[in-house]
């Protein structure tokens, strides 16, 4: 399950990649999605992607109908509450719901605090040991590491290319490892 999918386009080239995969994209917009599903819906010789499915389903939310259910959990980027959740390591129950038992998660987030509309407030990334232990609290053991953005890049979401180009210095990171059985 990518959560905060934006225009689903990481979804439609990873189950594109992963055939035998079923790729989830979800996202509180469900107008960003539209596209992208419509495409996964086409006949196969025209592009279709069966094993892409997409989904209105907002943090606030979740898990709503997909409890239990992801092997593999993807936060890319996120901005809004989504990312004062994650950079928080708050407010992630629903997530958390969202995932079997020990399934991997990879979230990877960035801001510049004083920049980014929404950022301010939210606690500095380098405190790597302090995020860490508010995942362990909610029910995640994780690793928090910093990325590049060259590594930003390579995620290749659509906004990972608008922000590994971007002249604003943000600081990055990605937080690895999984639910707690
Ligand atoms: C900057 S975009 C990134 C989209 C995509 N992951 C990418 O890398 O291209 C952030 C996305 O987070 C979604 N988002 C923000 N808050 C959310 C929330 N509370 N629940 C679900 N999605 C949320 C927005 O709708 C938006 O599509």
């Amino acid at each position: 399950v990518d959560f905060g999918t934006g225009d689903g386009s990481f979804v439609l080239r990873t189950a594109r990649r992963r055939p035998d995969t079923l790729v989830v994209g979800v996202d509180a917009n469900g107008a960003g999605l539209a596209e992208a599903s419509r495409r996964a819906l086409a006949k196969p010789a025209r592009g279709g992607v069966a094993n892409a499915l997409f989904g209105v389903l907002a943090l606030e939310q979740a898990p709503g109908e997909l409890v239990g259910l992801a092997d593999e959990l993807t936060v890319l980027l996120p901005w809004g509450s989504l990312l004062a959740a994650v950079a928080r390591g708050e407010a992630l129950g629903g997530l958390r719901e969202l995932c079997r038992p020990d399934a991997r998660v990879c979230f990877v987030l960035g801001y510049a605090a004083e920049l980014d509309p929404g950022a301010a407030g939210l606690p500095d990334l380098d405190d790597a040991a302090g995020l860490e232990r508010a995942y362990r609290e909610a029910g995640f053991t994780v690793v928090v590491r910093p990325v590049t953005r060259n590594d930003v890049r390579a995620l290749g979401t659509t906004w990972a290319q608008k922000l590994a180009f971007s002249p604003v210095p943000r600081r990055f990171v990605a937080v690895r490892g999984r639910v707690r059985r």
